[in-house]
Parts: C-alpha cells; structure tokens; sequence
C-alpha cells in the first residue's frame, strides 16, 4: 500500500504531521511519499500541482491531503493559485464522488450556533459531485483575464454542465450509501431555473427506479439552505452537484460546531481515493500550534476503511477520538468551559496515548 502525503499550506502541514503520527502507530505495512502541493508548490517549482506531485498520487492507493490557498495568492493568474491544485488532484484522478458527513459530536453539542435540541445526534452525509458543474464548464470567460483579475472588462462567465454518464454515476453513489444508512435521499437542486438542474433531477428519478427501497425526495438548493438550519436531523444521505454542494456541505459542516471535526473522501470508480479534513488552510491560525488535527486524523481513518481496506485499523482510530474528546481535551476551536485546552500536537500525542492503550487491554 502506497500513501501519498500532500500537507499543503497554512495548517496542513501541522494538521497532516499528526495524522501521520497515529498512522505509524499502526502495525500496518505501507509506504509513505510526501511532496508539496498549492502554494507551498508554487513557491518551489512554479506550479501549485507540479507533475512530479501529480504522479506520486495517481500512483498511491490513497492521497492524504491538509489544505491549500492562502489570501496573497489571489494575484496570481488563476491556473496559478493554490486551489487549482485540489481541482487538479480531483480532474485527473476522476475522483468524482465526494463524501462529506456532517456528525454532531455528543460532547460538542454547545459549540453549535444552533440551538442543541435541533442538533444532537445529527448525522447527514452529503454527497457531492466533485468533477463536473461549473467548476469545470467550458468555455470559462478568461478571455481578458489579466492576472486573473477583469480590468475594465465588460464580461465574464462560467458554464455550467452535466453529462448523463456523470448524474448516473454519482446518483448509484448516494442510492448505494443511502442503502447502509436510512435508506432516504435528498436530492438538491435548482431545477425550478436551471437546464441542467432539471436534467440532473430526471436522472436521479430514472436511477432511483433501480432503488425501489430508498425513498428520494428532491429539493431546491435555496430551501435546503434553510432547512439544514431550521431542521438539519431530517436530511440524511443528500446528494447534489459540485458548487451546490460545496456551499451546502460547508454550511452543514458549520451547524454541527465543529467543522475542525469533520473529515472527508473524494473516491474515484476504482476505490483511490483523496482524504482530506473539511476546513481549509486557515492561514490566519497557520504556525500557531492550535489548529484542530482531529479532521485530519478523522480522514486517515476514512482512508484505511474505503482505500486501504483496514476496517479495524480506522475503527482504533475513530475510538481513540472519541475517547479523547470523552476525557474533555479540546483544541481552541471546540474549547468551552470545564474542559482541557490543547495545543494540536498535544491533541496528536493525545490519540496516539488513547491507541497505544486500547492495543494493550487487546
Ligand atoms: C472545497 C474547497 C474547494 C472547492 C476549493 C479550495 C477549490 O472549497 O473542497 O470545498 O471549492 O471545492
Ligand atoms: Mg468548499
């Protein structure tokens, strides 16, 4: 097994250096090859996904990936900037399936700006499209682009497109996921506006039919909004396309309280997969040792059990999470009174001492 470790900017490189500590706790064999991605690539080689990057993952069995982008970045060019990396990674590994939980830890449930009664024992998992959309239409209006900034310019845009091959495909994604769960989809879209939104929802109907056991329900992206924030625990498996999706899966991440929790997987068809925490590089934190690693570790145990086939190994990990949050340590972003502040390395060598113990009682 092959891991290829990509840190990143900001706190990915001290977030990813945790994870990789409760991996070699692990008495598993794999190899593991770090190399640089987004800004902290384009410092090096002048490119955020450089080849030599790009090889090393699609030769890995699995990616584990910090965070990329940094504000001083936005005047480069666009194919420049740190998040072409990430969408880089996901185009040319066909990783078109992106699954994003979003769990409300019983002991964080004060961290939510929701009320908790609305929360507790929330579990939705949003499955977004991750290759297609707008964020890959063609054309894109850089016609005029001057550093990827439009001066004076009087147009600018983006195409958004589906083909059926990829509505198809993502839709047995969330029927198949929603079978191991409560056997309901919620399918996002704006179909009440958008072609290719209506086209997305006549396939989901077409495909849900080869599913006669999980109920699909469809909704507009405006209500979801809403409704993630007025009655979050009715969704569970929610399955939309790549710009909805990412709007929507920050906002369930944020209700939960803690988006330093929430890990996530980006697959393609053949089960390689790119695991990476649902926050970003945070720069204004980045050096400070206070960033949460628990996302990241979070997402070392999401890659053991989908890419690495170690079941047992990610359950070890996600009980020593659990375990430590149990024992009150928290980083700053999940603090609230009564409990332990923790720097990140501290949270690390926390999950590490909750493993080496469980290995011990057998
Ligand atoms: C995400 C991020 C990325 C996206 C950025 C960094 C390109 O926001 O993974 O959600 O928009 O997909
Ligand atoms: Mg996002």
């Amino acid at each position: 097994m092959k891991i290829a470790i990509l840190p990143g900017d900001g706190i990915g490189t001290e977030i990813v250096a945790e994870a990789v500590k409760v991996l070699n706790v692990l008495d598993l064999q794999f190899e593991t090859e770090t190399a640089l991605v987004g800004g902290a690539a384009y410092e090096a080689h002048g490119h955020p996904l450089p080849e030599s990057t790009l090889k090393l993952a699609k030769e890995a069995d699995a990616i584990l990936f910090g965070a990329v982008g940094d504000w001083k970045y936005d005047k480069l060019d666009r194919p420049l900037r740190p998040e072409q990396a990430i969408l880089g990674l996901r185009k040319n590994l066909g990783l078109f399936a992106n699954f994003r939980p979003a769990i409300c830890y019983e002991q964080l449930v004060g961290a939510s700006s929701l009320k908790p009664e609305l929360i507790a024992g929330l579990d939705i998992l949003i499955i977004r499209e991750l290759t297609g959309d707008i964020y890959f239409g063609q054309p894109r209006g850089r016609r005029t682009a001057v550093d990827g900034h439009f001066p004076g310019a009087e147009e600018a845009f983006d195409t958004m497109r589906y083909s059926r091959p990829e509505v198809e495909r993502i839709a047995h994604v969330a029927f198949q996921a929603a079978r191991k769960r409560s056997k309901r989809v919620t399918s996002v879209d704006k179909a009440n506006v958008l072609e290719t939104f209506q086209f997305w929802k006549d396939i989901m109907i077409e495909v849900g039919q080869q599913y006669p056991d999980v109920e699909l329900d469809h909704m507009y992206v405006d209500n979801a909004a809403m409704q993630l924030v007025k009655a979050p625990k009715k969704f569970d498996v929610v399955v939309t396309g790549n710009m909805f999706g990412d709007i929507l899966s920050d906002e369930a991440a944020m209700l939960t309280g803690s988006i330093g929790m929430l890990p996530s997987a980006s697959l393609n068809s053949s089960n390689q997969g790119l695991y990476e925490p649902s926050h970003g590089s945070a720069p204004d934190i980045a050096g400070k040792g206070i960033a949460n690693p628990l996302a990241t570790i979070l997402s070392a145990a999401m890659m053991l059990r989908f890419s690495l086939n170690q079941a047992e190994a990610a359950d070890r990990i996600e009980s020593a999470v659990q375990s430590v949050l149990a024992a009150g340590l928290r980083t700053v972003d999940i603090y609230s009174e009564g409990t332990t502040k923790v720097s990140t390395r501290e949270m690390g060598d926390a999950v590490v001492a909750a493993m080496t113990k469980t290995t011990i009682k057998g």
